[in-house]
């Protein structure tokens, strides 16, 4: 059983993966801990008089590895002393379409998610991301809520 957690560093999200985590340990499974760092282009205000379109600049590689490596070591941590393999996955792009692409890429049997992440309105039931990956998953996705 090969179960993809995508995490965003929120609680929500380490809920998923403490969900997860049991999954895997109960069916000899592995995770596949994932993280998508957005692509972000800073600009200058749209306001102003030198605003240029040509300007965007795309963020730095480097900086959003860095980000997206932190966000996995969070994740790591919750996995210590568990018997279950871990593989990580560290993408850059919009993150349903990435967590989807990952998940054919590694022949995963399962997503689990958190039902919303960083953004964390609760009077949504799900955010974008968890409602872009459920809509479009070819597997089953199990959504995990913070009170659960
Ligand atoms: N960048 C990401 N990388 C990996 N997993 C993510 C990422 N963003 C979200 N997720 C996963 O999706 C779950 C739901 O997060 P989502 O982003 O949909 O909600 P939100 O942040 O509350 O709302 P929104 O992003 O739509 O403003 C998270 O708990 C996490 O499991
Ligand atoms: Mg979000």
């Amino acid at each position: 059983m090969r179960v993809l957690v995508p995490i965003d560093g929120s609680e929500y999200s380490m809920k998923a993966l403490e969900k997860g985590k049991e999954i895997a340990e109960k069916y000899n499974g592995e995770i596949i801990l994932t993280n998508i760092q957005k692509r972000i282009v800073s600009r200058p205000k749209p306001m102003s008089m030198d605003y240029d379109i040509g300007k965007f600049i795309e963020d730095d590689p480097n900086i959003l590895h860095e980000r997206g490596q932190q966000v996995l070591e969070k994740g790591l941590e919750k996995l210590k002393g568990s018997s279950v393999k871990v593989a990580i996955c560290l993408l850059i792009g919009d993150p349903a379409e990435e967590i989807l692409e990952c998940a054919k890429r590694n022949e995963a049997d399962m997503i689990v998610i958190g039902s919303l992440g960083l953004t964390g309105i609760s009077k949504f039931l799900m955010g974008s991301v968890s409602s872009k990956v459920v809509n479009n998953a070819h597997i089953p996705v199990m959504v995990v809520k913070k009170n659960d």
